[in-house]
């Protein structure tokens, strides 16, 4: 049937018809909260970052207080990152297996004074002295596979140690989810999930990410492990032997500018996808709102665009900002 019979504008009329007929629903529990937590401050201290609006460094206290005040709004999971002190960094990151490190601490309180679902990135940048993801080849700069696998794996039994429920490893390296999921059954961790970073682009998005950890790489760049942009089929490589190797679930990043990769994934995999809203992308949605460019409806507007496109879990800044709408 044509026009007149058939009016597409029927189904748009009134708020609660559109509503009833919405094909993309955001719930609260499809929403993870990314929160940095930086050593060196003490209980009252927060440090705004920069190129991030309305976001922050916080004491562990202040952080966990803040998911706190989020948990009473209905957010279910977070993921930390850790910014450990300076004169802690050293060539392998070592302090990020140390287990009462920053992120450690910070799990600890976490599954203790609440029930969030705690996430923790693993990875090895903000703790080299080189901000790199894995160890560095000190003859000619090259980074190391297989010997970070070693320690990526370290850092990941250490957060199953202090209670985490998830990790996220975001290094890159070839290897790793098979490296951790071993290391993780061997100390009779079976039940913690791993939620593989493993469709990541090496993405300018991550900058204001980089100021907020103090995780640039002193050299060079992340194109060596990071994927190139301009490839789709790697980005199936890289998930079916994330796969294989014992993820459960698989991750796409950053999210808007691959909503593609997003859609591919979920069409492509019996997993759940989860897609990373990162840094840039809240920031520069921030502030053409602060300048009047766009209105705050912008927000919704993207998540749907991410979840329309397939993922079943979204990282976002944007979390703190919508739990009330929801
Ligand atoms: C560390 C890591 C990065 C992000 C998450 N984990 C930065 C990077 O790879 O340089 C980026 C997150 C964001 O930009 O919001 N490997
Ligand atoms: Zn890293």
């Amino acid at each position: 049937m044509e026009f007149p019979v058939t009016r597409m504008r029927r189904m748009r009329k009134s708020k609660a018809i559109r509503d009833i007929f919405a094909e993309t629903k955001l719930n609260i529990e499809d929403l993870i909260y990314p929160i940095f937590i930086k050593k060196d401050l003490k209980k009252g201290e927060k440090e705004e970052i920069s190129t991030m609006p309305e976001e922050y460094r916080y004491s562990v206290d202040d952080g966990v207080e803040f998911l706190k005040n989020l948990e009473k709004k209905g957010l279910k999971s977070t993921i930390i990152f850790g910014l450990p002190s300076d004169d802690e960094k050293d060539s392998c990151g070592s302090v990020a297996y140390s287990d009462n490190g920053v992120v450690q601490e910070t799990i600890k309180r976490i599954k203790a004074e609440t029930n969030l679902i705690c996430i923790s990135d693993v990875c090895l940048c903000q703790y080299t002295s080189h901000g790199h993801c894995g160890l560095v080849d000190d003859e000619n700069g090259e980074i190391l596979n297989d010997e970070s696998l070693k320690y990526l794996s370290k850092v990941a039994l250490s957060h199953a140690k202090a209670g985490v429920d998830i990790v996220a490893p975001s290094d890159m390296m070839d290897g790793r989810i098979m490296a951790i999921r071993e290391i993780l059954d061997d100390n009779g961790y079976e039940d913690v999930l791993i939620m593989s970073y493993c469709v990541k682009y090496a993405s300018n998005f991550y900058y204001p990410f980089r100021d907020a950890a103090n995780s640039s790489p002193a050299f060079g760049d992340r194109k060596t492990y990071q994927m190139d942009p301009k490839n789709s089929i790697e980005a199936i490589r890289e998930a079916e032997l994330d796969l294989i190797e014992g993820a459960d679930v698989l991750m796409v990043k950053p999210a808007l500018a691959y909503l593609d990769i997003i859609n591919m994934l979920k069409t492509n995999f019996n997993l759940p996808i989860a897609t990373y809203n990162v840094s840039g992308e809240y920031s520069m949605l921030k502030a053409a709102i602060d300048k009047g460019y766009l209105t705050e409806d912008a927000i919704m507007e993207t998540l749907i665009s991410i979840k329309r496109a397939g993922a079943d879990l979204i990282i976002t800044h944007f979390a703190k900002d919508i739990l009330d709408s929801l």
